[in-house]
C-alpha cells in the first residue's frame, strides 16, 4: 500500500471512528410551562419568528437537520446549544426574576441591532432564520414593549 492510501486509510478509518461520540440531544417532549410564550396571547406573527430564528439554539427544543449526526458538525450544534441556552432559554423565561427577564430583553434588542443573532453559518443554513431588517425591527419593537410592560 502506497503512502497516500495509507493516509486515506487512516482519514477513513478516524472518520467513522468518531460517528460513535454523540453528544446528548437537546429535544425535551412536553412543550414547557415556562416558555416565553406560553399562554399569553403574544401575537403569533411574533413568537413563530423568535421560535423559527432563535429555539434551535435558545431553548429545550432544538430541531436537528440530518446532518445534525454527523460528527464533528453534530458536536459544533451541541455546543452552540449549551452555549446558546446558557446566556438565554425561552422555555424557562417564566422561572426568570422580572429584572433578569428585563436584561434579557434588552440583550435581545442589542445582538438584533448588532446583527449578531442568529449566528451567520446558521442563516446560511436555514432560511426559514434569515434575518431580513424587516424582521428585526419587529422582534426588536414587541421586545420593547414587552420590556415596557413588565416595568
Ligand atoms: C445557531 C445557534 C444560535 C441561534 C439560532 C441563535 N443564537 Fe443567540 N447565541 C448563540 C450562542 C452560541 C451564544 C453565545 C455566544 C455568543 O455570544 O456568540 C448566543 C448568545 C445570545 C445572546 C447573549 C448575548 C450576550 O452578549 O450576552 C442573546 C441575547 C442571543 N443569543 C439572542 C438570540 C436571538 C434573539 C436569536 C434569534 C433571533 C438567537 N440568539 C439565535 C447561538 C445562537
Amino acid at each position: 500500500m502506497g503512502r497516500t492510501q495509507k493516509i486515506l486509510l487512516v482519514l477513513i478509518v478516524l472518520i467513522i471512528a468518531i460517528q460513535f461520540i454523540r453528544p446528548e440531544r437537546n429535544i425535551e417532549n412536553n412543550p414547557s410551562r415556562y416558555d416565553i410564550f406560553h399562554k399569553t396571547g403574544q401575537p403569533t406573527e411574533i413568537s413563530a419568528m423568535v421560535q423559527s430564528a432563535c429555539y434551535d439554539c435558545h431553548s429545550n427544543h432544538t430541531a436537528y437537520p440530518w446532518y445534525a449526526s454527523v460528527a464533528p458538525v453534530s458536536w459544533i450544534i451541541a455546543n452552540h446549544v449549551k452555549e446558546g441556552k446558557g446566556h438565554l432559554n425561552f422555555s424557562d423565561w417564566k422561572l426568570l426574576e422580572i429584572s433578569e427577564q428585563q436584561d434579557a430583553l434588552e440583550d435581545i434588542i442589542e445582538v438584533l441591532e448588532d446583527q449578531e443573532m442568529p449566528l451567520k453559518p446558521y442563516q446560511w443554513l436555514h432560511s426559514e432564520a434569515k434575518m431580513t431588517p424587516e424582521k428585526s425591527t419587529q422582534i426588536i419593537n414587541w421586545a420593547k414593549e414587552m420590556k415596557l410592560s413588565l416595568n
